[in-house]
């Protein structure tokens, strides 16, 4: 193959914000993943099983104790309702000890562990009360309590009570402190901070548990676990992960997103006014996903994360569509929504003399954020009512009118789903999501080339190559990379791309096995203890990092091909080969530092030749750097145990010149950065 720069006309400008990451609640992204709260279900709502997380401690078969689930979500008896903490805390743990002889407790397993390491300080808080065991005060016409009565014991008994980071058999304590528990009726809230030896080995074998030695009957919420966080931000994010995020360098964040925003109905959409200020003023909500969300991590904690990165919110506002079909026609009904995406919109960026810039100054943010785009809705074409061009409408003119600044973006492209797309003036900016195999992205690699310079510009707001499970493998990679080289050279119309999913936890149950994801072919695989980028993870890094901000139009010549076998499926459907090119190429240039960025994908499993003309320089640094990622074969992969199987190795090439040659690597994506004058 022939590949021809013509650096004399890179005129077109890279688009600032081609990069950015998206997403959402998923296979545990933020609970159990992102979101460093260690303590699962710590305010008792989840139910998938009755108190989900949480077990009984007894030291020996004569302690005579028991646990119990008061007033799960949607159904608090009269009765227990007095147990509520505030109203978004009304379930809690009652834990009954009628006779000890060494300790009694409650332990929580954490999502798949509670991770480990040494000399480290975790910060535990929980809510404890004790009861009075008198009958709440009933009227007359008020149902007898359906619950057995308490066992006539004690109240909680004033004392120490012992907060501890165990082994899972409580053999090994790693970490342990005590709180002093006083006699009262009322709710309290308690902290201790616990800290690990320096010499113990990293595990994530371990729960957490808080015991007393002495009988009583003890109501507990808001129990919760940090360990240290990101730049030690309070309510913040796993350091690990974060570190992973700011090096890929995304220039923005699209949340909340995805299904999540939408929810399974159109109670369950993204509640970002229930996720705000203290949390235990967050009662959390269902999920898309099959699990709850705690919402710990909520708008502003999405708003932080997105600065902590560098990068921009791309906010995605409910357009009154969910997952179930239901939707709100335009008009008077829809108005609340729109008004609801005003605030959430004056939130984010709003001065402090606003009502909800003002919140944001409360929740500790008093300058605004930055905001430039403002999606409205997710995948509005599996709305079959068609009404997304009403609604879509109705939220663009309310935020244009008074936000002129701000571009809406429309979930429908218009190129796809011509008689979905939205009427009126013709959207800015549309959302297209692609989840492919490699050969799809191979072939459509160059879909953008041939794209109306005229129409919307495009946000890839989801896309991904879906090979290998939970995390993508060397193949996904080369479908991302080629992919990508289509996106960069058109990045005059495709201005912004992300990739979904983000995260996932690889954890699986110990004893039923059943995993903890839901979506496979995750960019970011992690468990309680350890993360890992996949190969798709170090593909995306390198093409946001060696990016210049020009487009350089590039020719090229005997690109070989590849056939795609045909099933037999196929060929009893009539289908045709498909054919598709093994070699993909863009290259950018910093228009100030005269830096080339080249970058060349070889799909196949043989070294390929390729002669490289650089036009229209006046001279080329003969050294120059070479990053690669590549591999031995197309299914390799990193994991949770083998996280540097395929890692981008970085050396220094010499003999670059106007033209010069190269090998590719088999199954490799290279990138190489040339100075040029
Ligand atoms: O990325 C996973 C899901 O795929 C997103 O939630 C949804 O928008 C898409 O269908």
């Amino acid at each position: 193959p022939v590949i021809t720069l013509n650096l004399a006309n890179a005129n077109k400008n890279v688009s600032p914000r081609l990069y950015g990451l998206m997403t959402e609640e998923i296979n545990h992204s933020y609970d159990g993943g992102l979101y460093a709260e260690l303590i699962r279900n710590r305010i008792f709502k989840d139910s998938k099983t009755e108190l989900e997380g949480w077990s009984l401690v007894k030291e020996s078969p004569s302690e005579k104790a028991s646990i119990k689930l008061i007033g799960a979500e949607e159904q608090v008896p009269n009765d227990e309702r007095r147990n509520a903490l505030n109203g978004a805390m009304q379930a809690c743990l009652r834990l009954t000890v009628e006779k000890t002889d060494g300790r009694v407790g409650i332990a929580n397993e954490g999502y798949w562990g509670i991770p480990v390491r040494p000399s480290t300080t975790y910060h535990a808080s929980f809510y404890i009360k004790g009861t009075d065991r008198r009958e709440p005060p009933r009227w007359s016409w008020e149902p007898k309590p359906t619950t057995a009565p308490l066992p006539v014991i004690e109240n909680n008994t004033p004392g120490p009570i012992t907060v501890s980071i165990e082994s899972n058999d409580g053999k090994t304590v790693y970490a342990t402190g005590t709180i002093h528990l006083e006699k009262s009726i009322y709710w309290k809230q308690y902290e201790v901070n616990l800290t690990t030896a320096a010499n113990i080995t990293p595990t994530k074998n371990a729960r957490f548990v808080i015991s007393t030695n002495r009988t009583g009957v003890y109501y507990f919420n808001l129990v919760s676990l940090f360990p240290p966080t990101y730049n030690n931000q309070p309510n913040g994010f796993r350091p690990d992960l974060m570190q992973m995020l700011v090096k890929m360098k995304p220039k923005f964040l699209r949340f909340p997103g995805g299904n999540f925003l939408e929810g399974p109905g159109i109670t369950d959409a993204f509640p970002w006014k229930t996720t705000l200020g203290p949390i235990a003023n967050r009662p959390g909500h269902h999920g898309s996903w099959g699990y709850r969300a705690t919402d710990g991590m909520g708008l502003f904690e999405f708003l932080k994360w997105t600065e902590d990165m560098g990068a921009e919110p791309l906010l995605a506002v409910y357009a009154g569509y969910s997952l179930d079909g239901d939707h709100i026609d335009a008009g008077p009904l829809l108005k609340p929504y729109v008004d609801d995406a005003l605030d959430e919109i004056e939130y984010v960026i709003g001065d402090t003399s606003t009502y909800w810039g003002a919140k944001r100054a409360e929740d500790g943010h008093p300058k605004p954020f930055k905001l430039s785009y403002v999606e409205i809705g997710n995948e509005d074409w599996f709305d079959r009512s068609n009404s997304y061009d009403g609604r879509f409408n109705q939220f663009r003119n309310a935020i244009e009118a008074k936000y002129p600044q701000l571009t809406c973006i429309s979930t429908i492209p218009g190129t796809q789903y011509p008689s979905m797309k939205v009427t009126g003036k013709e959207p800015a900016v549309v959302d297209e999501h692609y989840y492919r195999d490699a050969w799809d992205m191979w072939q459509n690699a160059s879909q953008y080339d041939t794209y109306d310079r005229n129409g919307p510009k495009i946000f890839v707001g989801e896309w991904a190559t879906r090979e290998g499970a939970p995390t993508t493998n060397l193949n996904a990679a080369l479908g991302d990379a080629a992919w990508m080289t289509g996106m960069e050279r058109n990045s005059d119309v495709v201005i912004m791309s992300c990739y979904a999913p983000l995260f996932v936890n690889v954890s699986k149950d110990s004893v039923t096995g059943k995993k903890a994801w839901q979506w496979d072919s995750d960019l970011i695989g992690y468990d309680a203890l350890n993360s890992y980028g996949s190969p798709s993870y170090y593909v995306q890094k390198l093409f946001s990092h060696y990016l210049g901000n020009k487009i350089v139009p590039v020719t090229v010549s005997n690109i070989p091909v590849q056939n795609k076998p045909l099933s037999r499926r196929d060929s009893v459907e009539g289908k045709k080969a498909t054919t598709v090119p093994t070699v993909f190429y863009s290259a950018t240039i910093n228009d100030t530092t005269g830096t080339l960025y080249l970058k060349i994908v070889n799909t196949t499993a043989k070294k390929q030749p390729i002669k490289i003309n650089l036009d229209g320089v006046l001279s080329v640094d003969p050294e120059a750097e070479l990053i690669v990622i590549k591999g031995d074969k197309p299914d390799e992969t990193n994991t949770i145990t083998d996280c540097d199987k395929i890692i981008p190795v970085s050396a220094s090439i010499r003999g670059v010149k106007k033209s010069f040659l190269r090998k590719l690597d088999p199954y490799s994506v290279s990138i190489i950065e040339i100075k040029t004058k």
